[in-house]
């Protein structure tokens, strides 16, 4: 009776590590959306997994990826897999690249240190963000604590905006260039803030404020508001310390704080500017049509991210994977596409090589494995890509990432 329910009855190990335990439980980056939604406070979890106005642009980055559908190939004889690549002229194991996001300490106090870290050891590069809350310094000591993976680089790049005292921007981009960032990505897409709506009906501040009325939030939430309270004051750290800007230790609304920071009159000469202060790499983040695509390839820049910011800024903004074709065919082969938004599987990635980027971003994906279970969700996250990148090319019938062309998938619309 004992042996034969012995038989029948399989009992999983009892994982005491509860970041470990939750991860167990985890089949998708959707579960650790979830997982997010439980430990953030309300306000904290909308900052992140919100859009601009009605939200549709950032529901078309995920259902654009859901409407395109494969043309899978079979009986190819598939050997080993390999999703490796190259990006911005070297070797890169997976061609995903984890997205500059503001304030990435909400989600987990050792924030964008724990993203570094992970992406180094992957050998996959990481755009810290100029409105981090962890300076250039301390990211790139994080990157270089970890044995690095793949070709043996870190791969670090600095993500600004055209704030309006560019002294301060050149400032950081030396220092980014001390610490061998190999690339600065200028976003174009926030001459101004967007609408968030669920952050306008929250009143919501950045950094949260611990005050009446989240108190209620933060009772709920005791895990988070024991980290925050804990760890040491979240604010913009690469801009601490500068007298005009403000460093976001006291509480600011974002929106009103970058419209009286950032500089809308930005052009095309701003990369001439950037040219003029910056060796190494520029990638033009926030490019969102195939004629923009066309004068970035003019003038020269080394990649462009098609991006709509998350669904974060212009509300009705195409998605990015809708723009893919058009946008490769406006550039031809000389000008790296990366495309960015609504990236939250492997089949992602392969859908986005079949219609010609050369990589894909995500922001959100980290975010919430950050805040489901930390470094380790972070590293969760990024095997759970590439084996879903694998097992994609394994199940259309392609061995290696050049193989994968425009037959391989059907735009529905
Ligand atoms: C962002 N994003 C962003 N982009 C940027 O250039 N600088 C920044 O500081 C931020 N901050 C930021 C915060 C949060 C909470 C999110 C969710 C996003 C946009 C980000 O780089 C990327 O474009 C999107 O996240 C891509 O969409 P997914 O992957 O989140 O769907
Ligand atoms: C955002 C800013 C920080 O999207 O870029 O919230």
């Amino acid at each position: 009776m004992l042996s034969s329910l012995r038989s029948v009855a399989r009992f999983r190990k009892p994982e005491f590590n509860a970041d470990r335990r939750r991860l167990a439980r985890s089949a998708d980056i959707g579960d650790l959306r979830l997982i997010a939604k439980k430990r953030l406070p309300a306000g904290v979890f909308d900052y992140i997994d919100g859009g601009a106005e009605d939200e549709r642009t950032l529901g078309r980055n995920t259902g654009d990826f859901e409407s395109i559908s494969f043309r899978p190939r079979v009986l190819r004889g598939i050997g080993e897999i390999d999703p490796s690549t190259s990006l911005l002229g070297r070797s890169i194991p997976l061609p995903f690249v984890l997205a500059p996001t503001g304030f990435t300490r909400i989600a987990d106090p050792q924030g964008e240190l724990a993203v570094a870290r992970v992406a180094a050891r992957k050998g996959l590069p990481y755009a810290l963000s100029t409105m981090g809350t962890r300076t250039i310094e301390e990211v790139a000591a994080a990157a270089d604590s970890v044995e690095w993976g793949a070709d043996g680089n870190r791969r670090l790049w600095f993500q600004i905006y055209a704030w309006k005292d560019r002294a301060m921007v050149k400032e950081m981009i030396d220092r980014a260039a001390h610490e061998r960032y190999e690339a600065v990505v200028l976003t174009v897409d926030t001459a101004l803030l967007g609408r968030r709506e669920r952050d306008v009906r929250r009143g919501m501040e950045l950094p949260p404020k611990l005050g009446l009325g989240t108190i209620f939030d933060g009772i709920r939430h005791p895990g988070w508001t024991r980290r925050f309270l804990t760890n040491p004051p979240i604010v913009f750290a690469n801009v601490a310390g500068n007298d005009t800007v403000g460093d976001g230790s006291s509480a600011v609304n974002l929106a009103a704080y970058m419209t009286s920071q950032f500089d809308s009159s930005l052009s095309w000469e701003e990369i001439d500017w950037l040219r003029s202060v910056w060796d190494g790499k520029v990638i033009v983040k926030g490019i969102q049509t195939a004629a923009d695509s066309k004068i970035a390839a003019e003038v020269g820049v080394d990649a462009i991210a098609l991006s709509n910011h998350g669904g974060r800024q212009l509300d009705d903004a195409p998605s990015p994977i809708e723009m893919t074709a058009e946008c490769r065919e406006a550039v031809g082969d000389g000008l790296e596409i990366i495309v960015d938004g609504g990236v939250r599987r492997g089949s992602d990635v392969v859908k986005a090589r079949a219609l010609g980027a050369d990589a894909v971003m995500a922001g959100r994906a980290y975010l919430y494995a950050l805040a489901a279970a930390g470094e380790q969700g972070v590293d969760w996250m990024l095997d759970f890509i590439d084996e879903g990148t694998r097992r994609t090319m394994a199940l259309c019938g392609v061995e290696s990432i050049d193989e994968i062309s425009t037959e391989l998938v059907d735009t529905l619309r």
